[in-house]
C-alpha cells in the first residue's frame, strides 16, 4: 500500500504532480490557517505532511501522528515547526533554502526603493490628478547612492541583498551570528555590533530567522537608537519587530519610514493603524512570490517529502540532528 501524505491546503494544479504517482494524497481546506481539524481522521495513518508557513506543527499535533516520517515545509523559514519535538520523534523536517534567495532579495530592493523615493505616494498622486506642473522640489526622496544599509542576518538572502546594495552604491554593514569572510571579500560588507548597525544604518533590512533570540529584536529601545531619517525593511518574520513599538515610532517620527513584507500578526487586520500611516508600506508576505520561485519551492518540498518517506536524507533538512539519533 502506498504511504498516506497530507497536504494541509490545496496546491496549485500540477505543482505536486510528482507526488501523485507515489503516494495517496489527502488535502485540507483552502481557507483555514493552520492544520484543519477536518484532517484529523487521517492523522493516525499519515507518513508525510506537506505544510505551509501558516501551519503550526507542535507536540500536540505530532502526538496524533504516530507514523509520521517527514514534515516538508513549503518555506525556508521553519519557525512554525517545533523542530526539537520532530527530532525527538525521529521525524525529518524539510525546507526550501536557496531557490527563493534571488526573488526575496529583488523584492527587498523594490521595497527599499519604494520607501526611499516615495513611489507609492507619487504614483497615487499622479493617478488622482495631483501631478500639476513639474517642479524642482516635488516628491523629493532619499538618495540611495552613498547611504548605508544595515543587514541583520547575512545568510543566503542577506548576502544576495548585500550584492545588490553594493551595486546601488550603498555602504554595507551587517550583523550575523558568525562572521562571513567570503561575503565581506566579495561585496565589501563589514560586520558590526547590533548597536552600531542601529546607529549607522540609513536602511535597516531584516533577514534573520525568527528564533527565541530574534523575537522582538526591533523593539522600542532599538527603534530609539536608529536615525530619525532611517527606514526599516522587514523581510524576515513579523515577530522580529514589535508592532506596537513600530507604530509609535512611525507616528512620532523616531524613524522616517518602514516597509514590511511580513507583519505580526499576519495578516495584519485591515483596521490596523499602520495601514493609515503614509510612511509605512505593507505588502502581503510576497518576498518569494514569483511563478518560477514558487514552482521551485514546490519541487523542493516534493523532493524532501519523497526522500523522507523512503528513509533517505532530505535534500534540505532543517533538523539534521534527526540523523544522529540511534535508530
Ligand atoms: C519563506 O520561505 O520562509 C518565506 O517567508 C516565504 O517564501
Amino acid at each position: 500500500m502506498k504511504p498516506l501524505v497530507i497536504l494541509t491546503h490545496p496546491m496549485p494544479s500540477g505543482w505536486v504532480a510528482g507526488l501523485e504517482k507515489e503516494v495517496r494524497l489527502v488535502t485540507g481546506p483552502a481557507n483555514t490557517a493552520n492544520v484543519s481539524p477536518d484532517l484529523q481522521p487521517h492523522f493516525a495513518e499519515a507518513e508525510g505532511l506537506l505544510t505551509w508557513l501558516i501551519d503550526r506543527v507542535d507536540e500536540a499535533l505530532l502526538a496524533q501522528m504516530p507514523r509520521l516520517k517527514v514534515v516538508s515545509n513549503l518555506a525556508v523559514g521553519v519557525d512554525n515547526i517545533d523542530l526539537e519535538a520532530c527530532t525527538r520523534r525521529g521525524i525529518a523536517v524539510g525546507h526550501t533554502p536557496g531557490v527563493l534567495t534571488e526573488a526575496v532579495a529583488d523584492l527587498t530592493m523594490g521595497l527599499l526603493l519604494a520607501v526611499a523615493r516615495g513611489i507609492p505616494a507619487a504614483a497615487a498622486d499622479a493617478r488622482a490628478g495631483r501631478w500639476g506642473l513639474w517642479r524642482p522640489d516635488g516628491w523629493l526622496g532619499r538618495e540611495m547612492h552613498g547611504a548605508t544599509i544595515g543587514i541583520c542576518g547575512l545568510g543566503q538572502i542577506g548576502q544576495a541583498v548585500a550584492r545588490r546594495a553594493a551595486a546601488f552604491g550603498l555602504r554595507v554593514l551587517y550583523t550575523s551570528r558568525r562572521p562571513k569572510p567570503k561575503a565581506e571579500a566579495a561585496g565589501g560588507a563589514r560586520r558590526v555590533p547590533w548597536a552600531t548597525l542601529l546607529r549607522e544604518s540609513d536602511f535597516l533590512s531584516l533577514h534573520c530567522p525568527l528564533t527565541a533570540e530574534t523575537r522582538g529584536l526591533v523593539d522600542a529601545r532599538a527603534l530609539r537608537q536608529m536615525k530619525p531619517t532611517a527606514y526599516l525593511i522587514n523581510m524576515a518574520r513579523g515577530p522580529v519587530v514589535d508592532t506596537a513599538a513600530l507604530t509609535q515610532a512611525l507616528q512620532q517620527g523616531w524613524i522616517a519610514g518602514a516597509a514590511l513584507d511580513v507583519t505580526d500578526p499576519e495578516p495584519l487586520p485591515p483596521q490596523h493603524p499602520l495601514y493609515r500611516l503614509p510612511n509605512c508600506l505593507i505588502t502581503p508576505h510576497i518576498g518569494s512570490a514569483t511563478e518560477t520561485t514558487r514552482r521551485r519551492m514546490a519541487d523542493l518540498a516534493v523532493a524532501n517529502l519523497l526522500a523522507g518517506l523512503r528513509g533517505e536524507p532530505l535534500p534540505h533538512c532543517a533538523n539534521p540532528a534527526v540523523y544522529e539519533q540511534a535508530p
